[in-house]
């Protein structure tokens, strides 16, 4: 059984497969002909708020034959405390895949393991992946000549990500880096430089330590092709919002900061935004900010990220 939780789970040639499917999604939207998710419902558990990542799984699924169930932790017995393992057990009995929004992300690695349908990583504290194909996707739609290689075009650019540097996000950036040979510097307080936990997972993907941090933001964003930014107080760190605003404001993607990376750098940002803390108004209405274009390409990349794990599902 395949799943999608760290961006690793698929080798470069499938991620390769797996953006030829989006743009290819993409381009024939309103007449697919795509329906492996027929005959199918694939249940989404949110135990978070979302907007993109909830309509997209659900326009999604519905747009490859399926019917989406949403979820809310707190409406299903998992959050009155019965078990993440008989949850996945139970839900294996009724659906054909789980698309999860979590906190701790053991819990979508326990629900994997004792379920026997696919499991998709919708966020948890530590991971993002389904964003950071889908960023990686919007900036080689950029980057690579019609009809060219996608995967090939993120080879050797550069991200630069400031702010929280020890978010999901960040970590996520710094595995996806990994596996497209992107070069990533990141920058933000003391006391939020990326932890022992991503460390490991790189080791344990089998990549060197790839990212360079510093708390200087300009230094940073030299040379960068793409500035990246995440909200400072992510979803369960809402009490530590005062303390987090003063440390990272010197980190706030402003005009003269984004001015500082390359002439033709474009800006990502995976949204909600909050202007004026982490990004000036500016920077988000730049013409080099492709914001809403990332948006968009989470519905076409993550009905592709479907899609292949439907089809392998037999080579388990
Ligand atoms: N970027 C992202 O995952 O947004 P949502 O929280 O709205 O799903
Ligand atoms: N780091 C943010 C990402 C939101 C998409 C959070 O976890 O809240």
């Amino acid at each position: 059984m395949k799943h999608f939780l760290k961006e690793t789970d698929f080798t470069p040639q499938e991620v390769a497969e797996v953006f030829a499917l989006a743009r290819k999604l993409k381009a024939e939207r309103g007449q697919e002909t795509l329906d492996v998710l027929k005959h199918q419902t694939w249940a989404l558990i949110f135990s978070k708020s979302s907007t993109r990542t909830r309509v997209s799984f659900e326009v999604g699924v519905h747009e490859l034959g399926g019917n989406p169930l949403f979820l809310n932790k707190n409406d299903i017995q998992l959050g009155r405390g019965e078990s993440v393992e008989d949850t996945a057990k139970v839900l294996s009995r009724f659906v054909h895949g789980l698309i999860v929004r979590t906190y701790e992300h053991a819990e979508v690695d326990r629900l994997a393991a004792s379920g026997t349908i696919p499991v998709i990583n919708a966020l948890t504290d530590f991971l993002h992946p389904c964003q950071i194909y889908t960023d990686a996707f919007t900036m080689a739609e950029r980057w690579a000549p019609k009809g060219g290689d996608m995967f090939a075009s993120l080879k050797g650019r550069k991200i630069a990500f400031l702010g929280d540097t020890a978010c999901n996000m960040a970590n996520s950036w710094i595995l996806g880096a990994a596996l497209f040979g992107m070069k990533i510097s990141l920058s933000g307080p003391k006391g939020f430089e990326p932890g022992p936990e991503i460390d490991a997972l790189l080791k344990q993907e089998g990549f060197e330590k790839n990212y360079h941090y510093t708390t200087d933001a300009f230094e940073a964003v030299k040379d960068a092709d793409v500035v990246y930014t995440d909200v400072w107080v992510s979803m369960g760190k809402e009490e530590e919002t005062k303390q987090r605003i003063a440390l990272m404001s010197p980190y706030a993607v402003t005009p003269e900061l984004f001015a500082a990376a390359k002439a033709d750098a474009l800006f990502m940002h995976c949204l909600p935004a909050h202007p004026g803390e982490e990004v000036s108004q500016g920077v988000l209405d730049n013409p080099r900010s492709i914001i809403f274009d990332q948006a968009e390409n989470r519905l076409h990349v993550q009905k592709a990220i479907m899609a292949s794990l439907v089809s392998e599902k037999t080579c388990a």
